[in-house]
């Protein structure tokens, strides 16, 4: 037998995950195989148990059997969030963006040129996320590359998959501590893209970061889409958060069409650009989203903290835009996706009221945002995102019935009302275990406990 298909892990019980085609699949009572790679290496009927054991190879002893109020589900893709900013989440939401940035975040963002606080600071974050369900973050760290790559490393060891980006900003006029000049954020872009590589940690890879549009240069953003596809990474920055940055933007760039073609015209409009935000993107700016590939990080819990706005997710979804959900730590005060979900289908049904017309997303939909489409807006769908054979096991192993957890049931409920449950009701107490490529990162193993 190949190596490959040695099977190390099977599970029988419920699976519940999404389809390009269905928001929602519910497999009952399914086996699902992961093999020594930590790939998904069959999924099958759990009455076909006996022929797939032949065929796989693995013991009927081994089959891990899941009790009935527990699921499987992929695990969740936070598109979009500050690891330095978990330092202050939970505070300092009283202000509106431009005046938050120069009052709260940039003093404490300047604070991670000393490394001892970032390796507090980003333990946490990646801990937290980690055991909230988040398998894949996409995270921006700050101007500092010795502290990113330190988050790069901190998410390896604990076993995240991770886009780690080293935040560029050669134009700040409001903070003087914090701020770089135009050739070291170039400098130091190339040297954090070299020696974050130079690791090859499996599954953490940096990301080309301009903070956005008005924070750097036109030679820096053009010197940032060179590097970005030199060397074939993703890029990350905000677009459309507010009315006021769109205003100021045009004032800044009026050469340019729209806030989106000023990345466009700099090459920050890839297949693996992921954008935050834009609330206020035209039709015809999301158009040239799709003609591009490039997609966005809906990061509703912020957009309302801050009062920026609210995303028509139905309009991105009808231009066929890749999207998924972010919480866009502290501007969003939770770094739980499970948050992000809740906070997606209250903006939806806030643009229900305003506009009867409507269609509400459904708990279905917002359920693939935080898997599948974080995957795809991320472009790592060909490895993660649901449970088709093949891909990686990143997956949560759900108790909705967790002893001393939030969620009450009644007796036999169909998984469809457990999923449900838990997206609105759920919490860490409910996913008690978390896998990335087959890898068990949750509970938190003795080496990584601190
Ligand atoms: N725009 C530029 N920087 C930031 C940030 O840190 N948070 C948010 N929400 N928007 C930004
Ligand atoms: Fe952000």
């Amino acid at each position: 037998m190949e190596e490959s298909s040695t099977i190390e892990q099977v599970y029988r019980g419920t699976f519940v995950h999404s389809t390009p085609q269905t928001p929602l699949l519910i497999l009952e009572d399914a086996l699902l195989g992961v093999n020594t790679h930590g790939k998904i290496a069959f999924i099958g009927e759990g009455k076909h148990v006996k022929r797939l054991s032949q065929d796989f190879k693995f013991s009927l002893s081994d089959v891990k059997q899941m009790a009935q109020h527990e699921f499987f589900m992929p695990g969740m893709v936070d598109t979009h969030i500050h690891a330095p900013q978990y330092s202050y989440a939970g505070t300092a939401l009283d202000l509106p963006l431009l005046q938050w940035l120069n009052k709260y975040t940039f003093p404490v963002e300047a604070r991670f040129e000393d490394l001892k606080f970032a390796q507090q600071i980003y333990n946490q974050v990646v801990k937290r996320t980690l055991r909230n369900g988040t398998t894949t973050a996409c995270y921006f760290a700050t101007i500092h590359t010795d502290a990113s790559l330190l988050l790069g490393q901190i998410a390896n060891d604990l076993g995240q998959r991770a886009l780690v980006g080293k935040v560029c900003m050669d134009r700040n006029d409001s903070a003087k501590t914090y701020k770089e000049t135009s050739q070291e954020s170039q400098e130091e872009t190339l040297r954090f893209i070299k020696e974050l590589l130079e690791k090859k940690y499996p599954r953490v890879s940096p990301v080309v970061t301009p903070r956005f549009a008005l924070y750097c240069t036109e030679p820096l953003l053009g010197q940032l889409g060179a590097i970005a596809k030199y060397n074939n990474i993703h890029i990350q920055s905000h677009i459309g958060e507010t009315v006021d940055r769109m205003n100021v933007v045009k004032e800044l760039f009026p050469d340019s069409k729209s806030y989106t073609d000023v990345y466009n015209k700099h090459n920050l409009l890839t297949d693996k650009t992921v954008m935050a935000h834009g609330c206020y993107l035209s039709d015809e700016e999301l158009t040239l989203f799709r003609q591009t590939g490039a997609s966005l990080a809906h990061c509703p819990n912020s957009n309302i903290s801050l009062c920026s706005g609210l995303l028509d997710v139905r309009n991105v979804l009808k231009h066929k835009v890749k999207i998924g959900l972010g919480t866009d730590v502290a501007g969003g005060y939770s770094a739980s996706m499970l948050d992000a979900v809740r906070r997606a289908l209250e903006t939806s049904k806030v643009l229900t009221i305003q506009n009867p017309g409507y269609k509400t997303l459904t708990f279905e939909e917002v359920f693939r945002l935080a898997t599948l489409g974080g995957s795809q807006a991320l472009s790592l769908d060909k490895q993660t995102g649901n449970f088709e054979v093949g891909k990686d096991f990143d997956a949560l192993r759900v108790n909705v019935a967790a002893p001393g957890g939030p969620i009450d049931l009644i007796k036999d409920e169909h998984p469809k009302i457990l999923l449900e449950k838990f997206l609105n009701l759920g919490d860490d107490r409910n996913i008690v275990e978390v896998f990335v490529a087959g890898k068990k990162v949750v509970p938190f193993t003795e080496k990584t406990q601190e």
